[in-house]
């Protein structure tokens, strides 16, 4: 039976009509090596997919990967600001996402018009914008940055120098703290880091005294008081792997859990609740992207990230100062 993916080039396949005796694992590894292809995967992504993929990294990691590889296809199952990122540095590769829909609630915070309007008021200002942004904004900014190499940029820059975060401001208060710099924040948040319960990980630590807290520092500060390790997510990964076996509450998307539970199957490791409904942090635009998808985009190259050659340049800039500047950040 074919395929029958109809792919509409505003917003992705419309139907996944996958013939369901293929074993989309192995075609996928096929197309894979067939198209000279690679696959690079965000933490955030389902179990299966992180098992496909050639690299599975925090945003910092993917970004190297993405300007490091010699792969005439990158297939990106992330969001599209990570996409087009791997576009920026890449003008020459075609870099594909399952669905071009996968947007990111943090960075719609930060519309570029309003951006660069609002910015106005601080001529004397450095900016530095987190990674979750569109290119639009990186453009209009000094350097990017991930949550894991934030503070090392920031520390780089003289202390007279008054500087701009945007576009998150539970990062940014994070920061503020962390590097003692007054920064000027934008306000903006993720929907997903913003909704854990401060209330619901204290009593998930009355039931386990022992447990650590682990958290992304995109979480509110009332979250983040409580946390004995703040970090990215690999970072997360790295501390529980290295300071187990032992009870891990983790505050960040849960599909971060798949990794850790394969580095120590015998840490105990307890997804933060959020602050109502069920107990399950999933960020539902990473989660559009299915293998399914991911089968139907390799096959067909398509929905491919694109952008005009002029703000390609301009956003290319403050990337390249991020990967210069973050160097020797784990
Ligand atoms: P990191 O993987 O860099 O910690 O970023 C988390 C995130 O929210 C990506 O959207
Ligand atoms: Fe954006 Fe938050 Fe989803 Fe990351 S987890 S992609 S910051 S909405």
């Amino acid at each position: 039976m074919p395929d029958t993916a109809v792919l509409d080039p505003e917003i992705g396949y419309v139907e996944e009509d996958v013939d369901p005796t293929l074993d989309l694992f192995s075609e996928i590894e096929r197309l894979k090596d067939e198209k000279n292809a690679i696959l690079l995967a965000h933490y955030y992504q389902e179990s299966e997919i992180q098992d496909l993929a050639d690299y599975v990294g925090d945003s910092l990691g993917l970004a190297r990967k993405a300007a490091a590889t010699d792969a005439e296809i990158i297939v990106f199952a992330g969001v599209h600001f990570m996409a087009e990122s791997a576009k920026i540095m890449n003008p020459e590769k075609r870099v594909i996402l399952p669905d071009l829909n996968a947007g990111c609630s943090l960075a719609d915070t930060c519309p570029a018009d309003e951006f660069a309007e609002w910015l106005k008021q601080y001529p004397d200002h450095k900016v530095v914008t987190y990674v979750n942004s569109t290119a639009a904004v990186k453009a209009l900014s000094d350097v990017t940055c991930t949550s894991s190499s934030a503070a090392h940029i920031i520390n780089q820059f003289p202390e007279d120098q008054p500087l701009i975060f945007a576009p998150d401001k539970n990062l940014g208060k994070y920061l503020i703290k962390e590097t003692g710099r007054d920064m000027v924040l934008w306000d903006g948040v993720c929907i997903v880091h913003e909704t854990f319960s401060e209330k619901r990980i204290l009593r998930l630590q009355v039931r386990h005294p022992d447990a650590e807290v682990l958290a992304h520092p995109e979480c509110r500060d009332a979250v983040l008081q409580h946390a004995d390790f703040i970090g990215s997510t690999s970072q997360i990964r790295r501390y529980a792997r290295e300071n187990g076996p032992a009870s891990f509450i983790v505050a960040t998307e849960e599909g971060i859990l798949h990794q850790m539970r394969q580095d120590e199957p015998q840490n105990e490791l307890i997804p933060a609740p959020p602050e109502s409904g069920c107990n399950c942090s999933q960020c539902p635009h990473m989660r559009l992207n299915t293998v399914e998808k991911l089968y139907l985009c390799l096959r067909h190259e398509q929905p491919e990230v694109t952008l005009e050659e002029d703000l390609r340049r301009r956003a290319l800039e403050p990337i390249e100062r991020m990967l210069e500047m973050s160097e020797g950040v784990k």
